[in-house]
């Protein structure tokens, strides 16, 4: 074994397998690689078969310092090129993957041609990586790819549990007045209400899976040896000081789309982590668009809703009259495929363009999106605030009613939609959006906290230093 081959740092980055999840990851992979580690990236076997079917088998191909492996997630076999459902994937993972997990580190490095794993770099929520580094005695960082302030919520989970406010009591406080119960004892955040926090706490169940696996997850990140998150600290400070005090060994380093564009090109550019086969053409759709004009709407990987709410959607757009680029995926539509009326489809055909999925971070940073219509998942959010476009929000679930909650309050760059959508409004919000007076100051708004995240993440900034001083104090500390 060569002695270049013995020296380098060997990191295994494992995703949760989700689109929103697997993309944050890919881009710290990349950056590590870049600075001179050996990448192993984990896929679960299922979306291993989305990628290759996305981009054809030269995407997984990797390098030979960056590859690609799989471990089953313990689902039953299946062929879809779909999104899993969460409660059962998050059921599965945390209970069928670490076995897998470590029979896989003990072949890497039981693997002549490569450097022995040197470090983990796990997703927040899959913590069972944790107890596999600690058999191999190397350091685990937990990736927290979401914001700071739905981490915070998540973690106080134990505590909502202990003071007797979740679970619900009763089904009917799911939707009545309970849920605008003021929480003024979270540190860091302030103005919050029960219907503000990630929403995985609206049950009545108290063995309801999602809420034990959020709960445990959030409370293991702090038995890691470091904590990523994809945030900055001007957008975050207070939720992110309230961290560090409880854990200080935390690493802001978002936006990591505009870190990203801080290194040098690599040869790992061509690496991919797309699950759906991207729409290319709508880019140049929007090269022909006027600057600031296109509403761009899409509701990120997991959102489904009724056929109703999509009707709604589609006319309230009609109605604004404004150009857009609608992405439909394919199951956005609970058990059918979204199905848009003959008219809606007659009366927008000069202005609307309907795609299944997008390479949304090049979208974003188009010159022609003047507004987005987003479900607030916290990479749209970010590359959002990257390209500089405020936005209406809509959350679905999870952490996306604290992302919405802070872009439409705290940060002043969103509107938020009714939770049960009406065309009137979509229609007024759109206009509001695009050249109310509201949409002005948004935009004002976003542009600031665009400087502020290419302030961090540049050569010097916040974001940037913390990069370095995770590879040089964690997870390479002789660099
Ligand atoms: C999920 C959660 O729902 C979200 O709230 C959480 O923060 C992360 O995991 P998702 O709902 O898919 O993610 O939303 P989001 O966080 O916005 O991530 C979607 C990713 O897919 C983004 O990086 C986005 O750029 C990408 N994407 C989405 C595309 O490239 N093309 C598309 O057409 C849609």
């Amino acid at each position: 074994m060569g002695s270049f081959v013995t020296q380098k740092p060997h990191a295994v980055c494992v995703p949760f397998p989700a689109q929103g999840h697997v993309n944050p990851m890919m881009q710290l992979a990349k950056l590590l690689h870049s600075r001179g580690f050996h990448i192993t990236f984990i896929n679960t076997e299922f979306n291993h078969r989305r990628l290759l079917r996305a981009k054809g088998p030269h995407a997984l191909k990797g390098l030979s310092d960056f590859r690609f492996e799989t471990i089953p997630d313990g689902l039953p076999p299946s062929d879809r090129d779909a999104t899993q459902d969460p409660t059962a994937l998050c059921s599965a993972v945390r209970k069928n993957c670490l076995a897998p997990l470590c029979d896989l580190l003990t072949k890497l490095n039981s693997s002549p041609n490569i450097p022995q794993v040197s470090c983990i770099v796990s997703d927040g929520v899959m913590s069972f990586a944790i107890q596999a580094a600690m058999e191999l005695g190397i350091p685990e960082v937990q990736f927290w790819t979401a914001s700071a302030c739905s981490f915070m919520g998540y973690f106080h989970y134990e505590e909502l549990i202990q003071r007797g406010i979740i679970p619900f009591k009763d089904e009917k406080d799911i939707n009545n007045g309970y849920l605008d119960t003021k929480i003024d004892w979270i540190p860091g955040m302030k103005d919050i209400r029960l219907k503000d926090l990630p929403s995985l706490l609206r049950t009545t169940d108290p063995n309801d899976i999602l809420l034990d696996f959020l709960r445990q997850e959030a409370q293991n990140c702090f038995k890691a040896s470091a904590m990523i998150i994809n945030t900055f600290n001007d957008l975050e400070h207070e939720v992110l000081d309230a961290i560090a005090f409880k854990f200080p060994q935390i690493y802001t380093v978002g936006p990591l789309g505009l870190l990203s564009q801080q290194m040098p090109e690599s040869e790992s550019k061509f690496i991919t982590s797309s699950l759906w086969k991207e729409d290319l053409e709508c880019l140049e759709w929007l090269d022909k668009m006027e600057p600031n004009s296109v509403v761009y709407v899409n509701f990120g990987s997991v959102t489904i809703m009724s056929d109703q709410h999509l009707r709604e959607f589609a006319w309230g757009l009609a109605n604004s009259k404004y150009p857009f680029l609608w992405v439909i995926r394919p199951d956005v539509v609970m058990g059918e495929s979204a199905n848009l009326p003959e008219e809606f489809i007659e009366d927008t055909k000069d202005r609307g363009l309907l795609v299944n999925w997008c390479p949304q971070d090049k979208v974003l940073l188009h010159s022609s999106i003047g507004g987005f219509l987003t479900h607030c998942g916290w990479n749209s959010i970010l590359e959002s605030i990257s390209g500089g476009v405020p936005m209406l929000c809509w959350p679905f679930f999870a952490d996306q009613q604290t992302n919405c909650r802070y872009a439409c309050t705290t940060w002043g760059i969103g509107l938020e939609i009714n939770n049960d959508v009406k065309r009137d409004e979509v229609e007024s919000l759109v206009k509001e959006l695009m050249e109310g007076e509201r949409g002005k100051m948004m935009r004002k708004k976003v542009l600031e906290w665009k400087e502020k995240a290419e302030e961090a993440t540049k050569q010097g900034g916040s974001c940037f230093n913390n990069f370095d001083k995770l590879i040089k104090s964690v997870l390479h500390p002789s660099e």
